[in-house]
């Protein structure tokens, strides 16, 4: 397809944001405004020094450099400024529904109260709900490389705020923190009433997909790039209808994969696995969710069919009720068929 009918198909259509990582949203030029206004200096004497940091061999030196920017967060409005901001944005990319993570450990060890984070970051989405019709959900994320003690003690904070809380969620360095680390803190989240996700299979081998399904019992996988590395695993992914959660650019920057055309997404669609696409970190990577959606198309040459697929499998493995999937999904139908 030609390239100004795919970026305005892409536009259009009713997209879900299920991998973001709120603190991977936060552009430069935000960073430096919060960071003089607090009076905290960042490494950086410029947004364009900054920028010129921004190239990653690999997960870990990338989140070098993101706990860093996160550091300049001190006050709920810093919150509630980085989270508004993003979605300001992605509504102009027509994103109609957003599943946020955010790492509550990066800044409560700092110092910063959980209570600050999370009622910046809701008074947010809570606007962009009233004021541009978004709906949302909150994933509350362990930082693996920490240890499970102090994962409890997050849930122990988490929990006046847990009517705020939809899920939790796994990140940061993948490799040497298996998800068989976490186990029990994951069983004690789910009782707390909180959905289960992980990321999982990003850097790390096949076993660490097993061990975010059979021990944490996740009900969705963020990343599982290496799936395919395994036949068995492929089958029960998609016996139990797993979501996989996939970010092209994120891939990319990180050196999951050397070059767009070799992305995963487009083969376990054909296999039948609920793949869809998202934007991690995009502040970081060069790209939001339509970016994402575009240099997917254009390396794989995906079809209409293709990305009519991907924008139904995020309603369907969204955590919107039956009655609101079927709406968003019969309108991305609508959508494809008008255009
Ligand atoms: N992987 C793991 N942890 C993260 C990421 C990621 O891509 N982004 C923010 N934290
Ligand atoms: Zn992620």
């Amino acid at each position: 397809m030609q390239t100004t009918l795919l970026k305005k198909l892409i536009q259009g259509i009713p997209k879900a944001e299920l991998h973001l990582h709120i603190e991977g949203s936060f552009e430069p030029e935000l960073m430096f405004e919060i960071a003089k206004r607090n009076k905290v200096s960042l490494d950086y004497d410029s947004v364009e020094s900054l920028k010129k940091a921004y190239k990653f061999n690999n997960l870990q030196e990338f989140l070098d450099i993101y706990y860093v920017g996160a550091k300049v967060l001190l006050y709920e409005q810093d919150f509630f400024d980085l989270t508004w901001a993003y979605l300001k944005k992605v509504h102009r990319e027509n994103v109609v529904h957003v599943e946020v993570f955010f790492d509550p450990q990066t800044h409560t060890d700092r110092g910063v109260k959980f209570e600050v984070v999370i009622k910046g970051i809701s008074g947010a989405l809570e606007k962009a709900k009233k004021e541009l019709g978004m709906s949302y959900k909150l994933i509350m994320s362990y930082l693996r490389h920490l240890s499970e003690e102090e994962a409890f003690k997050t849930l122990e904070s988490s929990i006046p705020y847990a009517h705020l809380i939809d899920g939790v969620g796994l990140d940061s360095s993948e490799l040497g923190n298996p998800p068989s680390k976490f186990v029990q803190v994951f069983k004690e989240s789910a009782k707390h009433g909180f959905k289960l996700v992980a990321h999982a299979g990003e850097e790390g081998p096949v076993d660490y997909i097993w061990e975010a399904l059979e021990l944490l019992n996740v009900v969705r996988v963020d990343h599982g790039n290496r799936c395919l590395d395994d036949e068995k695993l492929v089958k029960t992914l998609i016996n139990k209808k797993m979501g996989l959660t996939l970010c092209p650019l994120s891939n990319l920057e990180l050196k999951v994969i050397q070059k767009m055309e070799d992305h995963p997404v487009l083969k376990m669609l054909e296999k039948g696995l609920l793949a869809t696409i998202h934007s991690d970190d995009p502040a970081y990577f060069g790209g939001y969710m339509n970016e994402n959606y575009y240099e997917t198309a254009k390396a794989l040459d995906l079809k209409k069919e293709h990305l009519m697929q991907l924008a139904i499998n995020a309603f369907e493995i969204s955590w919107l009720s039956t009655e609101e999937k079927k709406n968003r999904i019969s309108e991305v139908k609508s959508y494809f068929e008008a255009f």
